[in-house]
């Protein structure tokens, strides 16, 4: 039963429809799903229910706590946490199948030395910094040396190595020389290690550079249907958008013109408006500083919003609409022949496709849908 009507509707189909054109243009490289941050915000255990119904069996997470989840629902996927596991956790790791990227010597040093006194060995992928400079071994002599040393630690075994873009949706530049500077770095160190699997291709890449694709690309948002600067090179590439968010009309009212509206009395009316309340707000990630900036569709109309944006609830101006209690609204989405896309409300937030989306709260409940019907609603606050 889903117990808000303010819900997240998300489209297997087309989950499945952006696996298939990812892997249309992917070769033989293996599929790294991305599937952190609550998969994008859609749900990270019936997001992975599918990939690996897609044949996907490789994920990756943000962290432990992500890891575990996917792990107590899926005994058998292989998860690479992709960035800091603390020292603590590493036994509880290994323990569980996951997977460690490590990149740095100091950490290698102290993940082994648990193995060790444990006997066991831990299971990681090496990460290079290439150019993004967040984590990785630099691209060095030094750096080498290093990787190399990690390779030979008893408690660790290297089963891929990796690097990030900086830009791969952006800059051609800076992209191929990280890129040439992974390839030429990985080819030395294969000469005198076992390096695993190579991987560096992000959306940006998986999309724009199948040259660069190697063992293995990790998609992230591409998956969800998004190319995060264009929505033309999304859709050019068969994307498909996988998420709706609709709610329903909580209360109508006509208020003369100058009456202000919501916190503050920002909004104030300048004709007879019918002002309409909608049970969705900046707790569930439409954020404040979208205020008065997008639209939703009320009988296939757009309708402003209007008034600070509260945590609960939030205002819009349906002016010339019959509108009543319980009608449906698209906040994200189509309804008639309107649509709000994901870019024009991240644009409202002033951010790219992926931070809007990793806004968008647990508290929604998420409805997904298979050839048209509702498989499963997930109402996250129940979930224990
Ligand atoms: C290391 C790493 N690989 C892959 C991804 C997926 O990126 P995208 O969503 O652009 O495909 C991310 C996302 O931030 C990441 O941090």
């Amino acid at each position: 039963m889903d117990l808000r009507p303010t819900k997240l509707v998300i489209d297997l189909d087309k989950l499945k429809n952006n696996i298939d054109v990812i892997r249309r243009d992917s070769g033989d490289a293996q599929i790294i799903g991305i599937v952190k941050s609550d998969a994008y915000g859609m749900g990270d255990l019936e997001i992975t229910r599918e990939l690996i119904a897609n044949g996907i069996t490789h994920v990756a997470v943000a962290n432990v706590s992500e890891a575990y989840h996917l792990r107590t629902h899926f005994p058998n996927l292989k998860i690479l946490i992709l960035g800091y596991t603390p020292v603590s956790l590493v036994e509880f790791c290994m323990d569980h199948d996951i997977t460690l990227t490590v990149y740095a010597l100091d950490l290698a040093k102290a993940y082994n030395d648990i193995m060790n006194a444990a006997g066991k060995t831990l299971n990681i992928h090496v990460k290079l910094d290439t150019g993004m400079h967040r984590l990785g071994f630099d691209i060095s002599e030094k750096g080498k040396d290093e990787v190399l040393e990690v390779s030979r630690m008893e408690g660790l075994h290297v089963t891929g190595i990796f690097s990030h873009f900086a830009d791969s949706d952006g800059s051609d530049e800076i992209t191929r020389g990280q890129y040439m500077r992974f390839i030429q770095f990985t080819d030395a160190l294969k000469e005198q290690m076992d390096i695993g699997i190579r991987h560096i291709s992000n959306s940006g890449a998986v999309i724009q550079y199948s040259e660069y694709h190697l063992d293995a690309i990790r998609p992230g948002i591409a998956l969800y249907g998004s190319f995060d600067w264009s929505r033309e090179i999304g859709d050019a590439f068969g994307l498909e958008f996988v998420a709706s968010l609709v709610t329903e009309v909580a209360s109508v009212k006509t208020l003369g013109p100058g009456e202000g509206i919501s916190y503050g009395h920002k909004y104030v009316t300048e004709r007879p408006t019918q002002v309409v309340v909608l049970p969705v707000g900046y707790s569930d990630g439409l954020l404040r500083s979208m205020t008065e900036r997008f639209d939703v569709l009320i009988h296939g109309r757009r309708c402003p919003q209007i008034g600070l944006i509260c945590m609960d609830q939030l205002m819009v101006d349906a002016t010339g609409l019959d509108v009543k209690i319980g009608d449906e609204v698209v906040i994200l989405g189509k309804q008639g022949d309107e649509e709000i896309t994901l870019e024009e409300l991240a644009e409202a937030s002033g951010e790219p496709n992926t931070p809007f989306l990793s806004h968008l709260s647990p508290r929604l409940t998420r409805v997904y849908k298979k050839n048209g019907r509702v498989m499963r609603v997930v109402e996250e606050i129940l979930e224990g």
